[in-house]
């Protein structure tokens, strides 16, 4: 297997993930993913940007066999699935040194337990010349742990970024097309990135700085359409949420589910696009994907021993951690004879900053007026949705 070309002297090692089915043993990843290596060759040193998950310690060290010398890695992250065969490099290329910064080092150490005397720690902005290529390190934490960085190749205007801008998708493409990649890239975003939109936005603003002619990222293909992307990173992060409902639910008897059916009917009539998640069997990852950029949740639930229904509650402490700019939330569903279902979901949602509007639970199979009560409920989000963009 050969590292695929894709600017003069600049390879891709993508060690794809056809099978993956979870990530972090939680996110669902319908398309697997792929890790991305880099290796860049000046006339004098040779680079190589991140390595692979130790899943793919094969495959990776196959497509390495025919470099003779690494003189540098750089580590622009240290969770696993990009630092976890450092130390089958270093036993390939012992005389190589890590290129991290202080956090990344500490991280390493604690994590793969390599050695003080392995590193070479870089600040922000500083560059690194290999002869007729130059490397400039660019923190950007927070994208996604501390110590994120991303590696500039100036006189090639690439940009090595890591998790950022990366896609849960094993392509046979090396290249992205921007007809396809924009739903991999917005669920992508909702899994890793949404937690910290407001750093991101310092990060972007950082970037600007930069003229970037291609994005290589850690996972999923590399992006040509430069601007496609960072376009579509503005908009989910610089932006507020459109004029959408995600209403999330569950049903156990049909009554929640006829709440969820009259409420999708009657936003509808008024223009309000919907989506509408079971989440009984459903993938979160869409999900998380809904809650980038739609204004209003909706969590529908049967209440279940004096409780929401536990996949309900999930979509909540889904929702409260993903922190997703969200401006409304509301709480549809049914009950048998009592119960604090509106108590405990509105406990899980603590971190979400949105107006709550008035939940309507009903006892039983919905009355005529519990049907009324949730066109109010629709009426409610109309009137808060005139000011959003559509
Ligand atoms: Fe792809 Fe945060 O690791």
């Amino acid at each position: 297997m050969m590292p695929i070309k894709i600017a003069k002297n600049v390879f891709c090692i993508c060690a794809q993930d056809w099978n993956r089915k979870l990530f972090d043993a939680l996110i669902p990843l319908p398309n697997g993913t792929s890790y991305n290596s880099y290796i860049v060759k000046g006339l004098e040193k040779t680079v190589l940007i991140d390595t692979a998950d130790p899943q793919k310690e094969n495959i990776f060290l196959e497509y390495l066999k025919d470099i003779e010398s690494i003189d540098y890695v750089v580590c622009n992250h240290a969770e696993q699935d990009h630092s976890g065969l450092l130390e089958k490099v270093l036993e390939k290329y012992p005389k190589a040194k890590i290129i991290a910064n202080a956090k990344c080092k500490d991280l390493l150490k604690d994590h793969l337990h390599i050695s003080e005397d392995k590193f070479q720690v870089v600040k922000d902005g500083e560059i690194l010349d290999i002869g007729g290529k130059t490397l400039k390190f660019v923190f950007t934490p927070w994208a996604h742990w501390p110590e994120t960085m991303c590696t500039y190749l100036k006189e090639d205007q690439i940009l090595f970024s890591c998790d950022l801008f990366g896609s849960h998708l094993a392509a046979g493409d090396v290249f992205s097309d921007d007809k396809k990649i924009y739903e991999p890239l917005k669920r992508y975003y909702a899994e890793i990135m949404l937690p910290f939109k407001n750093n991101l936005k310092e990060n972007l603003k950082k970037l600007d700085d930069l003229a970037i002619s291609m994005i290589a990222p850690g996972h999923g293909p590399v992006h040509k359409c430069v601007d496609f992307v960072l376009d579509a990173y503005e908009d989910w992060t610089l932006k507020e949420p459109k004029n959408r409902v995600l209403i999330a639910y569950v049903s156990m008897h049909g009554s929640t589910e006829i709440l969820v059916n009259r409420l999708a009917d009657s936003l509808r009539v008024k223009d309000i696009p919907v989506e509408i998640a079971n989440v009984e069997d459903s993938d979160i990852g869409k999900v998380a994907e809904e809650l980038v950029d739609c204004a209003t949740v909706v969590i529908g639930t049967p209440t279940v021993l004096a409780a929401p229904h536990p996949k309900a509650a999930y979509v909540a402490y889904l929702a409260n951690v993903l922190r997703p700019n969200t401006k409304f939330i509301s709480i549809i569903g049914s009950y048998g004879w009592g119960g604090k279902t509106i108590e405990v979901l509105s406990a899980l949602l603590c971190n979400i900053k949105a107006e709550i509007l008035p939940p309507v639970m009903v006892k039983g199979l919905p009355t005529d007026k519990d049907l009324s009560e949730i066109d109010k409920l629709a009426k409610l989000i109309a009137s808060k949705h005139k000011t959003l963009d559509k």
